[in-house]
């Protein structure tokens, strides 16, 4: 299956069509389109809907995560319902098949890596913020363990590694990403690629501990690598 995936679309309300010339073009060299998140610049309710116009424009499956500037006015369920409404896959708690390829996927949540993770200590809200990274790594894991396919995609928006983030500064590294979500991607055989978007300067690919491949597809990254703002991964 060639999966195209593309992260931070970043709609704002002025577009007009912003992504219908792509998607038709995607449609004709993939099986399935993956959106890792960031699709509207701050949730707004017009934002989405200029997103949905294109997403119909797609002739191949749509399927894909929210990110952290869906949830920027609030309404992340009135996002949802309108991409859904134009067909796309929202992921979040429950896993999907497409011809025989498991797709799960969460936005994910920040928190660090190795040595810079925030660890649930002391003040409730730092546990609660960290619960928070827990749960997407858990709500992720069950989505895994559900799937019967041999292959599977983990589709993100925040970082699994700190490989794909390299190049932003390392001050932001703990806001770009949280290891916790790595733990269920290792756990399951099936999982073949891992896509995120989130971290806009950071690098296409990188592999987690057990050496799965994880590309970040922030559209920011695929356009210095590629030329196109879309990457294509053979699964
Ligand atoms: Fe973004
Ligand atoms: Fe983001």
């Amino acid at each position: 299956m060639k999966v195209a995936a593309i992260g931070d679309l970043h709609v704002h309300e002025s577009d007009e069509g912003p992504y219908r010339e792509l998607f038709v073009e995607i449609s004709n060299h993939a099986d399935v389109l993956v959106l890792c998140g960031d699709l509207t610049n701050f949730g707004k309710t017009k934002e989405a809907e200029i997103l949905a116009e294109d997403i119909k424009f797609s002739t191949i499956p749509v399927i894909g995560v929210l990110g952290n500037h869906d949830y920027e006015c609030g309404q992340p369920e009135k996002v949802c319902e309108i991409l859904s409404g134009a067909g796309m896959i929202v992921l979040d708690e429950e896993a999907h098949e497409i011809e025989g390829v498991g797709f799960a996927g969460v936005k994910g949540f920040l928190g660090g890596f190795g040595r810079g993770e925030l660890a649930p200590f002391g003040e409730p809200i730092v546990k609660a913020f960290v619960d928070e990274a827990m749960n997407e790594a858990r709500k992720l894991e069950n989505q895994l363990r559900t799937l019967r396919t041999e292959r599977s995609v983990a589709v993100l928006h925040y970082s699994p590694i700190v490989d794909t983030i390299e190049g932003e500064p390392q001050a932001i590294h703990q806001y770009l990403g949280s290891q916790r979500l790595c733990d269920p991607i290792d756990r399951f055989d099936h999982v073949k690629a891992v896509v995120h978007g989130h971290a806009h300067h950071g690098t296409y690919e990188g592999r987690t501990p057990l050496g799965k491949p994880v590309y970040n597809v922030a559209q920011f990254v695929l356009r210095e690598k590629f030329g196109r703002p879309y990457a294509l991964i053979e699964v």
